[in-house]
């Protein structure tokens, strides 16, 4: 059966990456969760998608230059909907209490957003946090980094790791290269100009942002390992009615 993944959680729905939106994922029964981390100048991990505070909270700025308490001021659920202005910016941390408090048995996601910056310790704080405690859910990793993937790999020789990229042919071929790549995470793009040779691909195929019906109802069919959408409710649902 086709995961389904919520995009930074249920964030059509909900403002991303916060709290809320991944309140929310669990609720709509979504199998796996997916976030971004940075470090902040103070080396707190934080859950985030953009580089920098202005898209989606109220304050300016690069996390990697603020510190976390400067961080914590800010709202980050106004610019979606006033609903949601007690929303703040999460740490890595408590996405993970609220996760156990929320008895989330699925997969989850961790992104290390080293696209931009390198965020020197990144991955070793991650890791860190992840290997601190057992988690009732199992955790993977992504990046558009294959430098960050391969920290990853050496740090948690056992765990997932998938390599996001967009169409290109040539980062295909790195992953197909790497033993270590369990999967990609290709833009939707590839899955529709492709000519289905994506059914033959020998590693999982999770594309994103799979949001409109009939893309789901198409990955579905074509039993993709899972896609990665901001409309978990929705995918779901349509999931359960194919089964029908
Ligand atoms: O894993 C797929 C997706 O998260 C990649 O895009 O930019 O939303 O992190 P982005
Ligand atoms: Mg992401």
């Amino acid at each position: 059966m086709t995961q389904v993944m919520a995009h930074r959680g249920s964030s059509g729905t909900r403002p991303e990456n916060t709290l809320p939106a991944f309140s929310e994922a669990v609720r709509a029964e979504a199998d796996g969760i997916e976030l971004d981390v940075h470090l902040t100048k103070d080396q707190v991990l934080v859950v985030m998608h953009d580089e920098e505070v202005d898209r989606t909270t109220n304050g300016q700025g690069r996390i990697r230059e603020m510190t976390l308490a400067e961080i914590k001021t800010l709202n980050a659920g106004s610019w979606f909907d006033k609903e949601f202005s007690a929303a703040r910016v999460p740490t890595l941390k408590e996405v993970l209490d609220l996760l156990v408090q929320k008895n989330f048995r699925g997969f989850l996601n961790i992104e290390i957003k080293t696209d931009k910056f390198d965020y020197p310790g990144i991955e070793e704080a991650v890791s860190s946090l992840m290997m601190s405690q057992q988690w009732p859910f199992t955790h993977w990793y992504s990046s558009f980094n294959m430098k960050s993937l391969e920290k990853m790999h050496h740090l948690e020789p056992d765990t997932q790791l998938d390599y996001i990229m967009g169409t290109a042919e040539s980062k295909v071929k790195q992953a197909l290269e790497r033993s270590f790549i369990e999967g990609i995470h290709p833009k939707i793009n590839w899955i529709r100009e492709s000519e289905a040779s994506f059914l033959s691909f020998p590693k999982a195929v999770r594309p994103w942002t799979i949001n409109e019906s009939d893309d789901m109802l198409a990955c579905f069919e074509q039993n993709l390992t899972g896609i990665i959408t901001d409309f978990p409710e929705k995918a779901v649902r349509l999931r359960r009615g194919m089964k029908k």
